[in-house]
């Protein structure tokens, strides 16, 4: 009689956890008070402005960090190409054309050290792109009823979003073994975190 084969009940994939360690952290990004008008009706150019500014301090830095730890390895067959797909050039076009300077206000950019921590920055940056879908077809609402918001952003993979995400997820399976997972984790958390304290920080400066 063949004996059956037993399968984990849980989803022990370097995705599932990243995606479990972090869904309550998203709930304060996604609920705070500067970026949430982006999925009601009726946001106008200010508060668009607003949640903007916010993301764009978030970018640049991180874009920063994660450039910084590349740069060391073109060629390396570990090299992950974020440059092409940076979005901090788009977020700054959006805000030029609502009239809104960056502000000198940005997330902590911590070194990154290892491909693991690489994994756990860029799971954000890349995940926050599937939101961005969502986020896309709400604005795009809103200029049918005559709101005149730039979308650069919000629109920069196209209709690549699930491409690019798959891909990024085969690169991370590949480059970070299970043994690493709780680096990759960690520094994700981190990330979380400190977008988090970061919104909190731009909201603190646009009201004060
Ligand atoms: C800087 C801010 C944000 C970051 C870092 C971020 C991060 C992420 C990540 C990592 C995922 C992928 C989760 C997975 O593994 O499946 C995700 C998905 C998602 N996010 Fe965000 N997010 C941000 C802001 C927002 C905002 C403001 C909203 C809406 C108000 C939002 C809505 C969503 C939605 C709807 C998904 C699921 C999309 C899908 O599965 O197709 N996110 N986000």
């Amino acid at each position: 009689m063949k004996e059956a084969v037993l399968t984990p009940s849980y989803d022990d994939t370097l995705h599932a956890k990243l995606r479990e360690a972090t869904k309550n952290l998203h709930r304060r990004l996604d609920h705070h008070p500067l970026l949430a008008p982006l999925m009601q009706p009726g946001l106008d150019q200010r508060r668009y402005g607003n949640a903007l500014l916010a993301l764009y301090g978030v970018h640049a830095p991180l874009e920063d960090a994660l450039a910084a730890f590349f740069n060391q390895r073109p060629g390396k067959f570990d090299y992950f190409d974020y440059a092409s797909r940076s979005k901090a050039s788009a977020l700054k076009a959006d805000l030029a054309q609502l009239g809104r300077p960056p502000i000198p206000i940005t997330v902590p950019a911590h070194a990154i050290g290892s491909l693991a921590e690489s994994v756990g920055v860029l799971y954000p940056l890349e995940g926050s792109m599937l939101g961005a879908q969502v986020i896309l077809r709400q604005l795009q609402l809103q200029t049918k009823s005559g709101s005149d918001l730039p979308v650069r952003f919000f629109s920069c993979y196209g209709d690549q979003a699930h491409v690019h995400w798959r891909s990024f997820l085969a690169w991370a399976d590949i480059h970070c073994p299970a043994a690493q997972h709780d680096v990759a984790i960690a520094a994700a958390q981190r990330v979380f975190n400190t977008i988090a304290d970061h919104l909190d920080n731009t909201a603190q400066h646009l009201n004060g």
